[in-house]
């Protein structure tokens, strides 16, 4: 879809946390679009990163959207304190949301952008009812839970295939792809249909973080 943006949103999970508010204007300074925030909760996952404390923190220190990515068990519990910590986005999985048009209405409610994530294992098809609903579907390219991961290859069909369903159902939908991206699949997932390249390890680890933001932006 040539008509929507191209972002990098860089998460935090690989950043250094003894100088989050540096590495953030860092990021921001080489042109990230927005800031993601994984938070997992050691139940939905098999690891335990923050909650809105640290997201309120991120707040004070950039103007940039924040995206939030609820890795949690009922995750409609949380969202209005995440929102009201600053987030401007929430993410929410379509695996843990029993009753997830409930749970998106709330996420607009607030005033934030509603987006679903859909894990390695689960089809497009499962969104097809909530899409024209959505402002975003996030795709997990790798088992969530850890940065640093390699990045699943069969995420790229997945992509063509929401691609062509946004095409009918909802043009304006953003689709973001989440774990392994890189310098050198990125040019194949943007391709492929994503608009939001979400990057921990490839932006916060690399020797020249501003220059990876260019690339992934390219
Ligand atoms: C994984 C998280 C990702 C992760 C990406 O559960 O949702 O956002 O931080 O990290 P990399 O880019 O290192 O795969
Ligand atoms: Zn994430």
């Amino acid at each position: 879809m040539e008509h929507l943006p191209k972002l990098v949103a860089p998460s935090i999970l690989s950043a250094d946390f003894t100088k989050l508010a540096e590495e953030i204007s860092l990021v921001e300074r080489a042109g990230a679009d927005w800031i993601h925030c994984d938070v997992m909760d050691g139940r939905y996952v098999p690891n335990i990163t923050f909650g809105p404390f640290i997201v309120e923190a991120v707040r004070r220190t950039t103007s940039l959207t924040i995206d939030t990515h609820l890795m949690i068990v009922e995750p409609e519990k949380y969202i209005a304190d995440f929102v009201k910590a600053g987030s401007n986005q929430i993410t929410v999985h379509q695996e843990e949301c029993k009753h997830l048009h409930r749970t998106v209405e709330q996420i607009k409610s607030l005033g934030a952008k509603a987006g679903v994530s859909l894990n390695p294992s689960t089809p497009v098809s499962t969104l097809e009812e909530i899409l024209p609903d959505l402002d975003l579907v996030l795709i997990m390219s790798v088992n969530p839970g850890f940065g640093g991961q390699k990045f699943i290859e069969r995420s790229i069909e997945k992509l063509k295939k929401l691609d062509a369903m946004r095409q009918v159902l909802n043009p304006t939908l953003m689709i973001a792809i989440d774990g392994g991206i890189s310098e050198q699949n990125c040019t194949r997932v943007r391709k492929a249909g994503a608009n939001a390249l979400i990057a921990g390890s490839a932006v916060f680890r690399s020797p020249n973080p501003a220059e990876t933001i260019a690339k992934l932006k390219a």
